[in-house]
């Protein structure tokens, strides 16, 4: 794998694509067993557009036939209240009394998952979960501490990984390289 440049930034190889779909198929796992539990089959709610790869990968191992919606949010911190996400799309069904199943590709800080979560109970969904395909716990929890307000953390994550700018796998910079196979990470 080669370095890749996008606009002004150079990213180097992180996570290769096999690599992936083996993180992929174990997060799948966990949740083929928790659904497996529940009295009702859940809607996938896609967040677009990072989370489409991901989705589509996790579709080929799901043990349940969902049915998907999605969502198009941009997050961002308020002066005063922190989980505030600013709803640009969707979603695209009534998800009252439905168990939910928001995918997403990365978690950094939380704000877009704490915004989700608070606008899925106002909108009255039975049970909400999140599964992630990369987590990031430090800037998670510093965030968390910044706020003062105790997050739930996702409950489903692919991969844990430090605090540093990643692209790839539908991770983007400046709305690039979202196609590529791989992930990359930002070469300082
Ligand atoms: P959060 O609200 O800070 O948890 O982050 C939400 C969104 O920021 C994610 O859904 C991604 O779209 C984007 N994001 C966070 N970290 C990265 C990264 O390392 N590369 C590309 N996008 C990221
Ligand atoms: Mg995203």
């Amino acid at each position: 794998m080669k370095n890749v440049k996008i606009l002004d930034k150079s990213f180097k190889p992180m996570i290769p694509h096999h690599e992936i779909e083996q993180i992929v198929t174990e997060v799948a796992a966990k949740v083929n067993a928790y659904y497996s539990q529940r009295p009702q089959t859940p809607v996938l709610l896609v967040t677009l557009n990072g989370a489409l790869p991901f989705s589509a990968e996790l579709m080929k191992h799901l043990e349940f036939d969902p049915m998907i919606a999605s969502i198009k949010v941009s997050s961002y911190e308020g002066t005063q209240t922190t989980g505030s996400i600013k709803t640009l799309l969707g979603p695209t069904m009534d998800l009252k009394g439905r168990d939910v199943l928001i995918l997403e590709d990365i978690v950094d800080t939380g704000i877009t998952m704490t915004g989700l979560r608070k606008l899925l109970d106002e909108m009255g969904a039975e049970d909400v979960k999140m599964c992630t395909m990369l987590f990031k716990p430090d800037k998670f929890h510093e965030q968390e501490k910044k706020s003062g307000i105790e997050m739930t953390a996702p409950e489903f994550v692919g991969k844990e990984i430090p605090n540093s700018f990643i692209l790839g796998f539908g991770l983007d910079y400046e709305e690039l390289g979202r196609c590529l196979q791989d992930i990359y990470v930002l070469d300082e």
